[in-house]
């Protein structure tokens, strides 16, 4: 384990070093299967889960650690598992065809890798990955950096989703739905946070809570609201996608796309014996949106006595490194939607048709600044797998606080800009995809490659 520590963090060039005190082996079961879950009670639905429940366990580790996971596929279709946001080494990343061959009903697959970075990571399948996440495949990967400390012990970790009911509750096929649906991203009608409508939990009056938040819905994007209009708590954000990140900021509410994370603590105001509800807002993410209105999402009962401790100090939280720009190469996309004939629609980036992709050529050590161009009427979450960026500001700035991201919201007719180093380490050359979170618009064509060749050695840093 040693010498795994030390390459591991000889191989971290660019980002924070990891001191691992000692790493362990956390080993974990995934099956994947067919199951009977309770989403409210007296509701059940027959879902495609993980370990039989919705979502699929919390796997905990702490940084360096190295994770095993034994997934069976016990579903009646192919499936893989994709660790969305590790910086892993590519045969681990779970692309069918790409990263290792799909996993038929029966068969099986060991993923091994280190965790290299702390932060909420999830997972979820990666094959026909529109129907499998909306029907209940997906799980939060939480690592712990046991050297940080920002006192808060009392963490929630919460997974939001949402499913397509029919009325006699089975599951809505995806395949029914229009073409529109798909253009604009099916979301599911019922709405769950870890897999259940309505959530109750009991929360201590007063007391600080962080809350650890993945947004794994197929096409939602969530926009959280504590409490009343009149009575709002804010959410004081703390970290994302890729960890702590540089300062905390106090927000009205709270957004997360579909595969972003949020770390934010939140202090629930109110009598010990009182509720204040968690409230999912209409979020504008282009034409169409808000249909079905703003939803309760979850209620928190305040239990006494009230916390009388003082809410921590959160100034500075972890110094990150802006990415350095020189010698960086510059990689345009342009978004579209492109009408094939009568009955079809793709999106497509740089004009490249959906059967090919777009293909970016890029090396080990190389840094390249994305500017994404989105000319169509809808956002589009734009994801990343295997590697950190950090997103700029209209002057080419890197936004502050600064933060680790994987996944960044291209809002409709925005342009949004990033930087990526491809860092080194063991096994990351390969083809690694980027993609719409939005799952229906990644099916739809909105996805690509980064080939991923050997270091050049033309400014090694
Ligand atoms: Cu969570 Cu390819 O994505
Ligand atoms: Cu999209």
């Amino acid at each position: 384990m040693r010498l795994r520590a030390l390459l591991l963090s000889m191989c971290l060039c660019g980002y924070t070093l990891v001191t691992v005190a000692e790493s362990r082996t956390v080993e974990v079961n995934l099956e994947a299967k067919v199951a009977r879950v309770t989403i409210s009670p007296g509701h059940e639905v027959e879902a495609w889960t993980y370990n039989g429940d919705i979502p699929g366990p919390v796997i905990r580790a702490h940084v360096g650690d190295r994770l095993i996971v034994h997934f069976k596929n016990n579903l009646p279709q192919p499936s893989t598992v994709h660790w969305h946001g590790v910086r892993l080494p590519f045969a681990m990343d779970g692309v069918p065809g790409m990263s290792q061959p799909e996993v038929p009903p029966g068969g099986s697959f060991t993923y091994d890798f280190v965790l290299p970075d702390a932060g909420l990571f999830w997972y979820h399948p990666h094959v026909m990955s529109a129907m499998q996440v909306g029907y209940g495949l997906y799980g939060a990967l939480l690592v712990d950096d046991p050297s940080e400390n920002i006192g808060i012990p009392n963490e929630k970790v919460l997974v939001l989703s949402d499913i397509s009911l029919e009325d006699d509750g089975s599951l809505m096929s995806p395949a029914g739905a229009g073409v529109a649906a798909k253009v604009f991203g099916l979301e599911g009608n019922h709405l769950l946070v870890n897999g259940r409508e309505q959530l109750n939990l009991t929360a201590r009056a007063e007391e600080p809570q962080r809350w650890r938040v993945v947004n794994a819905a197929k096409s939602r994007y969530f926009e959280l609201q504590l409490g009343e209009p009149s009575d709002k708590m804010s959410f004081t954000v703390i970290g994302g996608d890729g960890g702590l990140q540089e300062y905390a900021v106090d927000q009205e509410t709270l957004i997360v796309a579909p595969g972003e994370r949020a770390d934010a603590v939140v202090v629930p105001h109110g009598k010990p014996g009182s509720e204040v509800v968690v409230t999912d807002l209409v979020y504008d993410r282009g034409y169409g949106s808000g249909y079905d209105g703003t939803h309760d999402l979850l209620t928190l009962s305040l239990t006494g006595p009230a916390s009388a401790s003082d809410p921590p100090h959160l100034a500075a939280l972890r110094s990150i490194e802006p990415i350095t720009r020189s010698g960086a190469t510059d990689i345009q996309m342009d978004v579209t939607l492109v009408q094939l004939d009568a009955r079809n629609i793709e999106y497509r980036i740089n004009n490249a048709p959906s059967q090919n992709g777009l293909t970016i050529h890029a090396s080990i050590g190389e840094t390249q600044i994305w500017t994404i161009k989105n000319e169509t009427q809808w956002s589009h979450p734009f994801h990343l797998h295997g590697f950190f960026f950090q997103v700029l500001d209209d002057n080419g700035e890197p936004v502050r606080p600064l933060a680790w991201k994987d996944t960044v919201d291209v809002p409709y007719d925005k342009t949004v800009r990033l930087a990526v180093r491809y860092d080194e380490r063991p096994g990351a050359t390969g083809m690694w995809m980027f993609h719409c979170h939005i799952l229906d618009h990644a099916e739809g064509g909105l996805m690509g490659m980064v080939e991923l060749g050997a270091h050049h050695h033309i400014s090694d840093p």
